[in-house]
């Protein structure tokens, strides 16, 4: 089996419990707010800022995958704004977020691999995506195709992505290497589905 498909099969559990969450079904089923949807907006662009520094300093990584070609942060701005939203409402990041932040910073130093497991799980989102970017805009009341640019992947995103997935065996050979991607992003999911389980935005 592939480092790919053990590392899928390692968070099978995580991505359906995403898919459970208070989130998820209200984007699923239209009844999520202006002001939810640019909540997880805002979650997701900090932890896309963080993972996308930390990934983007390290050559090998970048190599491999190049988040300078391939980063959301400027679709998350231009959905927030297309929604009417501020990037910066001083809300603070969800707690489960600020642990993960905490997890980049410390691999970037001194884990460098592990960083594979938040990018798997945050760009492997893509994978489902692509409905929602056809489904939200009538739920948001935008036009089509604006305010859904974070769940929009470019045309030949997938081949890069399955470059990317059959890379991952020669840059993860070690299997403590192997055991600290699976763990990073199981971590990643965790923290992810305790922002997807939502919190109350009272506007
Ligand atoms: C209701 C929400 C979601 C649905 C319906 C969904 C659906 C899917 C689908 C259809 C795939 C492709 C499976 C395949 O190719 O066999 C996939 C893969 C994946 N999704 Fe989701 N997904 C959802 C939410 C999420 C979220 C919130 C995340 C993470 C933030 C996520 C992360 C991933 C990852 C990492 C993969 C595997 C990519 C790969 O190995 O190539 N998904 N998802």
């Amino acid at each position: 089996m592939t480092f790919a498909a053990e590392l899928r099969n390692a968070v099978r559990d995580e991505h359906d419990a995403i898919e459970r969450t208070r989130v998820s079904a209200r984007l699923a089923d239209g009844t999520i707010t202006t002001a939810e949807y640019a909540d997880l907006l805002r979650q997701l662009h900090t932890v896309h800022t963080a993972l996308e520094r930390a990934w983007r300093s390290r050559p090998e990584l970048e190599d491999l995958y190049p988040f300078a070609r391939h980063s959301r942060l400027a679709a998350v701005d231009a959905d927030l704004a297309t929604l009417g939203e501020p990037l910066d409402d001083g809300s603070e990041p969800h707690p489960s977020v600020d642990e993960l932040l905490a997890s980049i910073d410390r691999w970037a130093e001194s884990s460098p691999v592990s960083l594979v497991g938040p990018m798997y799980v945050l760009e492997g989102s893509r994978m489902g995506s692509q409905g929602l970017a056809k489904s939200l805009p009538a739920i948001l009341g935008t036009a089509e195709g604006e305010g859904v640019r974070y769940h929009a992947s470019p045309e030949g995103w997938f081949d890069e992505w399955r470059t990317f997935k059959t890379g991952l065996e020669d840059l993860c050979t070690d299997p403590d290497d192997r055991a600290a991607v699976v763990a990073a992003a199981k971590q990643t999911f965790v923290a992810l589905i305790g922002v997807y389980d939502g919190r109350s935005v009272d506007r």
